[in-house]
């Protein structure tokens, strides 16, 4: 049976979860995967079939099992992926386009992303299973700093490096200050790498519209302490013990 300690102040420990979240929280499958299992009554509380998601579960006490075996906690597992561009973020694509399950699918575990690539990007992409370590890695008052390396379509003067690393207007807000460092020019683009401590949708793409410029080329090549290396695009690694360490998982 899987059984989480009581406490008092930490929302994610507190023992009544909906169902579907016992599942998310054993690190066995998403809430959307794990809702269709229930609605189609593969799910039992205390022996009795349940089929509402939203159905509370106190899990200290009640039973869950799954096709009649008892739902246990999931190995905790966290991935590193080289996300190429053209692979979505998401589990399903309505028009079929490929996405980053379609690479870690011989890892054997149900996975969730720690945050989002856009498809136009490639780069580092953090799986796990844990979903308290993910939301700590997202959580923006951690600040953990994630490095881009972003070709720019225009020649960026040291002005406008200069704005990105005080923090530009966007309309969710000011952004940060960043560390910012002109990589290279060529004869019609800036090359930069950009480090920021925030997460938000398109954010690095928003930041070059914000000083009249765009992103042709993006690439996350680390977050935190974690860099992408030399594993080739497409592939995926296990972290080490200690690199989870270092994440604070
Ligand atoms: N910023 C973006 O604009 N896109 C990404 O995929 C990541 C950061």
């Amino acid at each position: 049976m899987f059984k989480v300690s009581r406490s008092r102040n930490n929302r994610e420990d507190r023992p009544l979860k909906s169902l579907d979240r016992v599942f998310s929280k054993a690190g066995v499958a998403s809430r959307s995967e794990a809702r269709s299992w229930i609605s189609g009554g593969r799910v039992r509380v205390n022996g009795k079939s349940i089929r509402n998601p939203d159905h509370w579960v106190d899990l200290e006490r009640d039973r869950v099992t799954l096709d009649n075996k008892p739902l246990q906690q999931a190995a905790r597992r966290y991935i590193l992926l080289y996300k190429p561009k053209g692979y979505l973020t998401t589990r399903r694509d309505t028009e079929g386009r490929p996405t980053v399950y379609d690479l870690v699918s011989d890892a054997g575990i149900w996975l969730a992303p720690v945050g989002r690539l856009d498809l136009d990007t490639s780069g580092l992409l953090l799986m796990t299973n844990d979903t308290g370590f993910a939301d700590r890695i997202a959580d923006p008052e951690r600040k953990v700093p994630k490095v881009y390396q972003v070709k720019a379509a225009t020649l960026l003067s040291d002005g406008q490096l200069e704005q990105l690393r005080h923090g530009v207007p966007l309309n969710d807000g000011p952004t940060r200050p960043a560390q910012v460092r002109r990589l290279r020019d060529s004869a019609r683009h800036t090359h930069l790498e950009l480090t920021i401590a925030e997460g938000r949708n398109r954010q690095v793409r928003r930041m070059l519209e914000a000083v009249d410029s765009k992103v042709l080329k993006l690439v996350r090549t680390a977050v935190g302490p974690l860099r992408l290396g030399e594993l080739p695009i497409g592939k995926w690694r296990d972290l080490t013990v200690e690199e989870v360490r270092l994440l604070g998982g």
